[in-house]
């Protein structure tokens, strides 16, 4: 055998088809089933914007290259609405256009630390964040959250295992609307995040992929600060909230001397984000600013069906919840989250992710991804839940 790059052997496989096995033995005993592994909106993209995408994959301008940092059109458009969500004055030039958000976060990683240097993450953690960072030889250097604390990241903690790593982090990750908890990070939370990371001369790096199924107001304060160029970056993805994930497409905000740097890998991994999306997109990001608002509507309306059906179930605790994913901590006496998440998939027909793909220390939970279906079927979660035993 032809020696294959160790970093890559040494990375974890791909999680969900793993996941996908266990549904595949279900025979159907319990009813259909109820797939709330993967997030993906269990909604179609709006009829008006898959016109869009077809009549602009027939257009010329479509095939071609485009701009490195993805069409101004659609920098424009992003900067607007950024502008008006945060009450901020972003420009298009603070916005790059990536072909995706799992793209964004590695190129970011790649413009912020280099082999044997390190990024912080929360744990439990995105899967695909810890191995961007394997990948690419770059240090994870774990922050545990505790369910006491909703699982979310706590600043005290960060600044203590900043210390304890030594200089060796360059950046701080934090994902709110979470994945995989749900738990949203409070606006003086965020802040308070911020003044550590500028204190310790660490790279703040936001992904806020779930945002817009926040309620309506802005997430948080840090891009009313002009200084945030030299010290957060922002990750966003179109993929749930135009429910186009196959198309790829997503984006970097950040300043200046991050993007001069951003360039070099976007030409190199990228050269240009998929065309006849983002022109599509540009579209939509106003047009479809209702339709929006009222998937968000219905994102907390399921949030709280599935809250309220699950509450009653003896043994379970629903630890965090938020979004779009409830973190579920596993009854006494239930086997440990991945035998769990077998049975419950491959018996009774409910597909969720064991907490061990987020992370060490998980054993004991599991990620649900609510919004992936409508309220009438969550009704259906607490009987498949319960069959665990
Ligand atoms: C936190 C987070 N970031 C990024 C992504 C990937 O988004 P994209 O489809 O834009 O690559 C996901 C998808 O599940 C996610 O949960």
């Amino acid at each position: 055998m032809l020696a294959l790059s160790p970093r890559l052997r040494a990375t974890a496989a791909p999680p969900i088809p793993a996941a996908r096995a266990w549904s595949a033995r279900y025979r159907g005993a319990a009813g259909p089933m109820l797939d709330l592994s993967q997030a993906v909106p269990g909604y179609p993209p709006h009829p008006a914007l898959l016109q869009r995408l077809a009549a602009a994959a027939g257009e010329r301008e479509g095939a071609a290259y485009g701009e490195i940092e993805g069409d101004p059109a659609l920098r424009e458009a992003l900067a607007a609405e950024l502008s008006a969500t945060y009450g901020a004055a972003i420009a298009a030039e603070d916005v790059a256009i990536t072909a995706g958000c799992n793209l964004a976060f590695s190129l970011a990683a790649a413009v912020l630390a280099g082999t044997g240097e390190a990024v912080m993450l929360p744990v439990p953690w995105y899967f695909n964040h810890r191995m961007a960072l394997e990948i690419a030889g770059i240090g994870a250097v774990p922050l545990p959250c505790r369910a006491a604390d909703g699982f979310l990241p706590d600043p005290e903690r960060a600044a203590a295992a900043l210390d304890a790593a030594g200089g060796r982090v360059r950046a701080l990750v934090l994902v709110t609307p979470n994945n995989p908890t749900g738990a949203v990070l409070p606006p003086d939370t965020l802040a308070r995040f911020a003044a550590l990371c500028r204190a310790r001369g660490v790279w703040l790096v936001l992904d806020e992929t779930y945002r817009d199924f926040l309620p309506a107001g802005a997430p948080h304060a840090l891009f009313r600060n002009p200084d945030w160029r030299s010290g957060v970056v922002q990750l966003y993805s179109f993929s749930k909230s135009y429910c186009v994930p196959g198309h790829r497409v997503g984006a970097i905000l950040a300043g200046p001397a991050f993007r001069a740097e951003l360039r070099k890998a976007l030409d190199t991994w990228q050269i240009c984000a998929p065309r006849a999306a983002q022109r599509a997109l540009a579209w939509a990001v106003p047009a479809l600013a209702d339709w929006r608002a009222s998937n968000r509507a219905v994102m907390a309306g399921r949030a709280a069906a599935f809250a309220r059906a699950v509450a009653p179930l003896p043994g379970w605790r629903v630890d965090a919840l938020g979004a779009y994913f409830a973190y579920l901590r596993l009854p006494d006496g239930a086997p440990d989250a991945e035998a769990a998440a077998e049975i419950l998939a491959a018996r009774h027909g409910l597909l969720g992710l064991p907490g061990p793909f987020f992370g060490p220390g998980q054993e004991r939970h599991l990620r649900l991804a609510f919004a992936n279906v409508e309220e009438a079927a969550l009704a259906e979660v607490p009987a498949r839940l319960a069959a665990l035993g």
